[in-house]
């Protein structure tokens, strides 16, 4: 039967998702579409330092764990995401009285997280959203918790200690802001390609670069050239491509009919993947969950702005498992 797996293994690629762990343990019918649609998985948020350390000298597996399990079950392949994130840096390190030294937490933070699953994941996200010219720091680096503590350096540390404790994972560069052809995107595309030039010119261990690819629709800008250009930039630096969380947010769109959004999602989904997927280097695409009942986009205010009442239908299969047109 068609699968989006079997679909992309054709054509030399690998498709998957990322879950909520939790979902996939109490929802079968769930499980099975991961299981039938996946060759690849990613959890959600399972491995960020906020949930595997709920104290210093804590780390909870058990989700990410009960992952693996499920994905070994099924000869599905996992990613890691992410060893270091602005994002989700816990309280008790930033609030802590007696701060614990940083360069240090952070080194064993990654070397024990690898290490648990060395051998075992595919890649790993090892830094993500480094980048963030707003903050005005050198190389357009963002004003991080990480940055702050340990400045510009945090970076190759975190990738030279990831190798160190696996040497199996992929290595993995990844952040958002890149795919459109617009002024914004373009700074920041020439401000990554800068970070992995300068990794590499340093010895960096780094095998990949992940692209978010959390697209818009209703927007007046395209993608082309600007896109194009960046892949093959990376390519020529001897690094893989992942597209790693990509779905359509669909918030601008300025009408209600269904069927109407789920084509002009479609018609975004294709105009994407048609310039993404051109470049030879491009060997993953992970869509961010595969199914409209569970994307991040409805989570939060943040990215729901104009249309509060109105779920999101960004993903390839509908809150009830069915496939849209992205499909
Ligand atoms: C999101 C998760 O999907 C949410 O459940 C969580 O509350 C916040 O993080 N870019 C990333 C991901 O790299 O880690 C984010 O995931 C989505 C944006």
């Amino acid at each position: 039967k068609h699968s989006l797996k079997a679909h992309a293994h054709a054509h030399g690629l690998m498709y998957g998702s990322a879950v909520r762990v939790k979902d996939l343990l109490t929802l079968p019918a769930f499980a099975r579409l991961i299981r039938e649609q996946c060759g690849i998985v990613v959890p959600a948020s399972e491995l960020k330092w906020v949930a595997l350390r709920p104290s210093r000298d804590r780390f909870d597996f058990t989700l990410a764990d009960d992952l693996l399990a499920f994905a070994k079950r099924n000869h599905i392949k996992m990613r890691g995401h992410t060893l270091c994130w602005h994002n989700s840096v816990p309280d008790w390190i930033t609030t802590a009285q007696n701060r614990p030294d940083t360069r240090q937490l952070f080194v064993d933070h990654i070397t024990t997280v690898c290490r648990h699953y060395a051998g075992h994941l595919q890649s790993w996200d090892v830094v993500n959203e480094a980048i963030l010219p707003k903050d005005g720091q050198p190389g357009g680096l963002r004003k991080s918790f990480w940055f702050d503590q340990m400045g510009p350096d945090y970076i190759d540390l975190a990738f030279r200690t990831a190798r160190a404790a696996d040497p199996h994972a992929l290595l993995t560069y990844n952040d958002y802001g890149v795919e459109f052809d617009d002024e914004e995107d373009a700074e920041r595309r020439k401000l990554v390609l800068e970070l992995l030039r300068g990794m590499k010119q340093r010895n960096v261990p780094l095998d990949a670069v992940g692209i978010q690819s959390h697209v818009k629709a209703g927007q007046p800008y395209t993608f082309g050239k600007g896109l194009a250009d960046y892949l093959e930039s990376i390519r020529q630096m001897g690094l893989q491509i992942y597209l790693t969380e990509l779905d359509v947010n669909e918030d601008d769109l300025p009408y209600d009919n269904v069927e109407r959004r789920d084509k002009e999602i479609a018609k975004i989904y294709r105009d994407y993947l048609q310039v993404a997927l051109a470049n030879p280097a491009v060997k993953e695409l992970l869509t961010w969950n595969i199914s409209d009942r569970f994307t991040w986009l409805n989570d939060g205010p943040t990215h729901h702005k104009k249309q509060p009442n109105r779920p999101q239908r960004s993903l390839p299969f509908d809150s009830d498992f069915k496939p849209k047109d992205a499909f």
